[in-house]
């Protein structure tokens, strides 16, 4: 791996801004002991972390991106919570979990990477009866598939609307000052692949913060 190569940033510090999202979309389920969950897409797992806390349940966090699954597991490690997250780095789609398994099913930014409808098929089958299936999405992208979501075996149960322009506000800007401020230091970091990728990200949600606007929809399986 070459210099430019290395993150340089710790951008689950910023992530972390947006965990009082995840533990208020949490509350909105109905209280289950100890439940069995899925967190589909956990990446470094920050949100991973804070639903043990919040559930006492177990969790298994699954990823297709095996770095983020080894920073995953040394949070785990440093925080004592082996007991309750196991990760898996595996696709959803090839999951061979068995029918009826998870009482919730937990997936923030993913739904719209791997597609709606797999994704929902896939969740049906693993979800208990009843079971609950939380989402973080993109409002513009998943409302034609809330339009008629019986067709895909849920029913909307509740939603928390995020701020407007919360990624804009709550994530990218400080973010872009947390860049700028890199770069004056050491102008040659405009190379480093984290860098580059967070700058094209900026110079999307930038000059149209409200087309990102996301909710949590909480879907149950009926
Ligand atoms: C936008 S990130 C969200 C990470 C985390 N849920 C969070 O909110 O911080 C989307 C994650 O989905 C993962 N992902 C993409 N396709 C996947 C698949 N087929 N199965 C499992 N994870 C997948 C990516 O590797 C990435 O870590």
């Amino acid at each position: 791996m070459n210099e430019t190569d290395n993150d340089v940033i710790d951008v689950d510090i910023f992530r972390e801004g947006f965990l009082k999202y995840t533990t208020e979309a949490f509350q909105l389920i109905p209280i289950i002991k100890k439940p069995r969950i899925l967190d589909v897409g956990c990446g470094t797992g920050t949100p991973t972390i804070e639903l043990a806390h919040l559930s006492g349940g177990k969790i298994i966090a699954m990823d297709i991106n095996k770095k983020d699954l080894q920073i995953l597991n040394q949070k785990i490690k440093k925080k004592k919570l082996s007991n309750q997250i196991k990760t898996l780095n595996a696709s959803f789609l090839k999951n061979k979990f068995d029918k009826n398994s998870f009482d919730i099913i937990w997936a923030e930014g993913v739904f719209h990477i791997i597609g709606f409808e797999k994704s929902f098929k896939a969740s049906q089958r693993i979800l208990k009866k009843m079971g609950y299936l939380v989402l973080n999405e993109s409002l513009k992208k998943i409302s034609p598939y809330l339009r008629d979501i019986a067709k895909f075996g849920y029913k909307e149960y509740k939603k928390l609307k995020l701020p407007e322009r919360v990624w804009w506000n709550e994530f990218y800007k400080p973010l872009e000052k947390e860049i700028n401020g890199l770069l004056v230091e050491d102008p040659k970091l405009i190379k480093n692949r984290q860098i580059r990728r967070y700058r094209r990200e900026i110079s999307m949600v930038k000059p149209n913060p409200k087309e990102f606007d996301t909710a949590f929809y909480v879907l149950q399986k009926i």
